[in-house]
């Protein structure tokens, strides 16, 4: 399997963010993680990257445990993520922000600059490479995210939220972007998303968190028909056909 996380239990104090949560999926796949405020989304993909270490469980990327290494194995290991909070060098031009994650792979300052250019025109940052980052409009910066993180050329991205703030037009146009990833880069993606949109168009499986653990795991069409889904998260007055 290309990953799998097997009963993964991590508790804060008394709460128990993430409680038993067992996971897979294929390579080139784009899967779907949402669930209420407060469910354990970001504390799964913090332990997956491994800045949390779990309780309890074991996480597998091609058959090999990550869980337990450091956050730099683990990319190396090929997984990389956006974070909820991030802001990425806001204080660094964004040439030297992409730059960043095309360290990860390729020690030697002119392969990672070229890296670095490619991944900047793969987004369509081009133009814009001496600015700030912290100087550039949120949806730009929100490109700069994504591109640190594909510059570390991972097989597995992780984005969490990344769509949040986003105008509708804006939406249309980053899936567009994750498509193309997905398609021509092999990125296999697992997105956390509010945007439903975002999830039942581009998603083919979709695993739901409540309370930490999992309520449901099935395709879009599934999901939006799964009455306990439905209860916990999605409400009886959702309309699965405005988001097709
Ligand atoms: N470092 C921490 N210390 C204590 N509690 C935490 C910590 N991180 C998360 N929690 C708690 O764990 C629970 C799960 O939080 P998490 O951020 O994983 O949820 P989420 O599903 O990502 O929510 P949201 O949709 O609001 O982003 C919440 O109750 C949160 O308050
Ligand atoms: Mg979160």
């Amino acid at each position: 399997m290309f990953f799998e996380v097997s009963g993964i239990t991590k508790s804060y104090g008394g709460l128990v963010a993430n409680s038993d949560i067992s996971l897979e999926f294929e390579e080139g796949a784009i899967v779907g993680l949402i669930g209420p405020n407060g469910a354990g989304k970001s504390t799964l993909f913090k332990t997956i990257s491994g800045y949390v270490v779990p309780d309890r469980g074991r996480i597998a990327f091609r058959g090999a445990q990550i869980s337990g290494l450091a956050p730099h194995r683990v990319c190396k290991a090929g997984i990389a993520c956006t974070f909820q909070d991030a802001k990425s060098f806001p204080k660094l031009e964004m040439f030297e922000t992409i730059l960043v994650g095309a360290y990860c792979r390729h020690g030697n300052k002119r392969r990672a600059s070229a890296r670095a250019g490619e991944i900047i025109d793969f987004v369509g940052l081009g133009g814009k490479e001496s600015q700030m980052t912290e100087r550039l409009n949120m949806f730009d910066r929100k490109k700069v995210e994504l591109a640190a993180a594909l510059a570390t050329e991972p097989e597995l991205l992780l984005l969490d939220e990344l769509f949040a703030g986003c105008t509708p037009t804006e939406v249309v146009e980053l899936l567009k972007l994750l498509k193309k990833a997905n398609e021509t880069l092999g990125v296999t993606l697992f997105i956390i998303e509010h945007v439903l949109k975002v999830i039942m168009s581009a998603c083919q499986k979709v695993v739901v968190l409540d309370y930490g653990e999992v309520l449901d795991i099935g395709t879009p069409d599934e999901i939006v028909r799964s009455k306990k889904v439905v209860a916990a998260y999605l409400g009886e007055d959702y309309d699965a056909s405005q988001y097709k």
